[in-house]
């Protein structure tokens, strides 16, 4: 079979898109509302894009309706967000998180997320999240005909659970990613649990 974009409705592109870049990782965004409540949404058109600054990009689609969701309503009215990699055994909730919400309503108190203090940092994070990244807005650009905002974020801080993470005798740190167990999204409602571990040296 040979996938030819040009002649597919942007639903179906979609859907081949989002089943052939696969798997993919999630970024579950916590941002804060216009009343200080936290919400919290997943996006998994994300990656790290850059090293130096260290960046990392979100892309945000529109509601069905037109309207922008709420995690860009909040990043672009306060330009910091905590980007959390969430575990094969969070899916449930991150899958609620993903609901549509009223504008200002927290998924953090609809799905009862425990989120914890962060020194050093505005915002909180999901306190069970292996992983963290606090972020601030570093560009923020629009793509595309349906208005995709494309967000890249400042990594601030990494938060590593202790638990997750060694120094080695060499000195570098070693996150053991079996310990984080990160879920991946494939397409449509699919998602895909972590896999085997493979250490292959790169040839010189
Ligand atoms: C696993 C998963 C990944 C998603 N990835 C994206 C994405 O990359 N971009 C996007 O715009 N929406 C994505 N969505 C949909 C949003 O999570 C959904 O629209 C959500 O309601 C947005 O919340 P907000 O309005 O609180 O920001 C994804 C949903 C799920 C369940």
């Amino acid at each position: 079979m040979l996938i030819d974009p040009d002649q597919l409705s942007t639903p179906d592109t979609y859907f081949a898109m989002t089943q052939t870049v696969v798997p993919r990782p999630i970024a579950w965004v916590l941002s804060e509302n216009h009343d200080g409540g936290y919400n919290l949404a997943p996006f998994s058109y994300f990656n790290a894009v850059c090293s130096d600054p260290p960046l990392i990009m979100i892309s945000i689609g529109l509601q069905p309706d037109g309207r922008k969701k709420d995690t860009l309503e909040n990043i672009l009215s306060r330009p910091r967000f905590v980007v959390h990699i969430a575990s094969c055994n969070q899916l449930d909730v991150l899958n609620q998180t993903s609901a549509t919400l009223p504008q200002g309503e927290s998924e953090v108190l609809a799905a009862g997320i425990e989120l914890t203090e962060q020194d050093g940092f505005d915002l909180p994070r999901i306190a069970d999240c292996k992983i963290a990244f606090m972020c601030e807005v570093y560009q923020i650009s629009e793509v595309g005909n349906n208005h995709q905002s494309l967000v890249l974020g400042k990594i601030n801080r990494i938060h590593v659970s202790d638990d997750c993470a060694e120094i080695t005798g060499q000195g570098r740190l070693k996150i053991h990613a079996d310990r984080i167990q990160p879920l991946s999204r494939l397409g449509a409602s699919e998602y895909v649990d972590f896999g085997k571990v493979k250490t292959l040296k790169r040839p010189a």
